[in-house]
């Protein structure tokens, strides 16, 4: 039986077993899958006693963890953060959990014009997404400027014509602006019907933005589409086999709605 776990700080609100055990039960996998509480000051000590055949990474460690690897994988290490971990190789599934879930949703990246609003650890990751899936142009914006700068140049350094104002066809929520419990917020930006809004948040499933994009007839991705696809991607790294593509989505996606009901 293999052990599996996510670790962070806070941990408790964590969807991730839920949703491993869902697929473990779909397929027949035997294996566990537990929250971890790995407090900052913890985390040398887990690196180096842990006993488990995978782990995802959460807030706070997804930078902190990097000293710990024996080695990062290309994507992870040009986004600068890991949230899977597999043999001490530090992978990042965020990316790739971005970009299936927008293949699932049927929304062609390639050609578009994009807008990242926000510039921490997720923004970094889907600009990363948006610039693999061929994007126009990608323009950032988040309410510490010199944040968003920093985003900018990162994203000028290796691919230096992307960066460019132009009005946006996708817009890609990475703030938590409007997650639980502030359901009523909303990310501070002029929609319509034209444009397509992913949100990373997924609790709720619906958030504010989501639902004045609804209303206005705008298609909309929710962050739990995301967060099942990073999590099925890590699944793909620990069992070195395509269980991404054997699994039935809707099923997870029902059982993840009915969590987020319970909580
Ligand atoms: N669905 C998924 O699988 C998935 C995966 C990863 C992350 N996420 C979600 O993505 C979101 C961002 O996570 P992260 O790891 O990128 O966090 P982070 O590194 O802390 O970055 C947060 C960003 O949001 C901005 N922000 C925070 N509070 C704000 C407010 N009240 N008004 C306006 N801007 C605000 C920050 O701006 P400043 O620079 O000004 O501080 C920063 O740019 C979270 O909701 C997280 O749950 C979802």
């Amino acid at each position: 039986m293999k052990h599996f776990a996510v670790i962070g700080d806070p941990i408790s609100q964590s969807l991730s077993p839920v949703l491993h055990n869902e697929v473990y039960y779909q397929l027949g996998i035997k294996a566990s899958f537990e929250k971890i509480r790995v407090q900052p000051h913890a985390l040398s000590e887990f690196m180096a006693t842990h006993q488990l055949d995978g782990f995802n990474v959460t807030i706070p460690h997804k930078q902190t963890v990097l000293p710990f690897l024996d080695k990062i994988d290309e994507a992870a290490k040009m986004i600068g953060a890991v949230n899977c971990i597999f043999g001490n190789i530090g992978y990042n599934t965020d990316w790739i959990g971005f970009k299936k879930a927008l293949q699932l949703n049927h929304v062609d990246l390639n050609g578009k014009a994009c807008l990242i609003l926000g510039a921490g650890g997720a923004a970094r990751a889907i600009a990363y997404s948006l610039i693999q899936s061929g994007v126009s142009s990608i323009s950032v914006n988040n309410r510490t400027q010199s944040k968003a700068d920093e985003l900018l140049d990162w994203i000028q350094s290796f691919s230096p014509n992307i960066i460019k104002t132009k009005s946006p066809e996708i817009i890609a929520n990475c703030t938590p602006v409007g997650m639980w419990p502030d359901i009523d917020s909303s990310p501070n930006y002029n929609i319509n019907k034209n444009h397509i809004l992913i949100d990373t948040i997924y609790n709720p499933i619906e958030t504010k933005w989501l639902k004045i994009g609804n209303e206005l007839g705008a298609k909309t991705v929710s962050g739990l589409d995301m967060f099942i696809a990073q999590g099925l991607a890590s699944m793909d790294v620990w069992f070195e086999e395509a269980i991404s593509e054997k699994v039935n989505i809707d099923l997870c996606k029902s059982v993840l709605r009915q969590a987020l009901d319970s909580v």
